[in-house]
């Protein structure tokens, strides 16, 4: 049985892990890491990793977080001075921390995703090979949509995107955000990004490339967070035991 930590052990998407983990027969959540609290879980529920007790500490074999970045910094203290490998699932990590968790990926084993999706992992190959194909000649822009909770914007997913995109293309485009506060026309070298947040909507993801006689749109839709929960268990599967590095989508899919 692999032991987890849950860091958001008490939201959305801790939750769904919570769920799957209980439908499988290899994994259980030993402990959460959550500012919130709740009676309603079979495990302790920590709000830092300093109040984990030790006999704890020996059950975990593998960290899986869906969190917030403020969390970050003493999590990432807390897996290399523990030596625990870790699934990092949160989005809207600053560059200066994911800088952080690439080199920390020398000392333990780290899967990092925005997006723990078979389908948008595709969706990112299928954006990056179209680019290649219809060169500078198209104007792309990409479109997400989530719920209403969610505080980063534009989504972790719509940035894995436009860098697959970005890796297809001869100039590094410049990511657009925010064409309101300019009065000009959009420019060739830019890919424009926009989110819309509402009601429950799980996430929504349209790359749209168009030119001037025909318009080609990839998209996704997640129906439920259940996919991201199956997909960060099958990387806590894949990770746990493996030599150090950082691990991503690509190398789950190749198997
Ligand atoms: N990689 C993926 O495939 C994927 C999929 C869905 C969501 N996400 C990301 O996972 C994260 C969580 O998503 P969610 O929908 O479950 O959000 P949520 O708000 O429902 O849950 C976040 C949980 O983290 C806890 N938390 C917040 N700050 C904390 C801190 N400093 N210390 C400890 N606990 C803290 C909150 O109390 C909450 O229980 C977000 O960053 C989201 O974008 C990633």
């Amino acid at each position: 049985m692999t032991g987890i930590l849950l860091c958001g052990a008490l939201g959305k998407m801790g939750r769904a892990v919570c769920a799957k983990a209980a439908e499988s027969d290899g994994f259980t959540v030993v402990a959460g890491i959550d500012i919130a609290s709740a009676k309603d879980v079979d495990f302790p529920v920590y709000a830092d990793f300093g109040m984990i007790p030790e006999k704890v500490l020996k059950k975990i074999d593998v960290v899986i977080d869906f969190s917030n970045p403020a969390l970050f910094d003493s999590l990432l203290k807390f897996l290399l001075k523990n030596k625990k490998p870790a699934v990092i699932a949160t989005t809207g990590l600053s560059e200066e921390q994911i800088v952080k968790l690439k080199s920390a990926a020398y000392e333990i084993p780290v899967f990092f995703s925005a997006n723990m999706s078979l389908g948008v992992n595709l969706v990112c190959e299928l954006s990056r090979r179209a680019a290649k194909a219809l060169g500078g000649d198209f104007d792309i822009e990409i479109l997400e949509m989530h719920h209403n909770q969610k505080v980063d914007a534009p989504s972790g997913t719509a940035l894995m995107i436009a860098d697959s995109i970005s890796s297809a293309l001869e100039t590094k485009p410049v990511y657009e955000y925010d064409r309101h506060s300019k009065r000009e026309k959009r420019t060739k070298n830019e890919i424009g990004i926009q989110s819309i947040r509402g009601g429950n909507i799980t996430g929504e993801h349209q790359v749209i490339f168009a030119g001037n006689d025909e318009i080609i749109t990839i998209s996704h839709s997640a129906r439920s967070k259940t996919l991201f929960a199956s997909g960060a268990l099958n990387a806590a599967k894949m990770i746990t035991g493996k030599e150090n590095g950082l691990y991503t989508m690509k190398e789950l899919i190749d198997g």
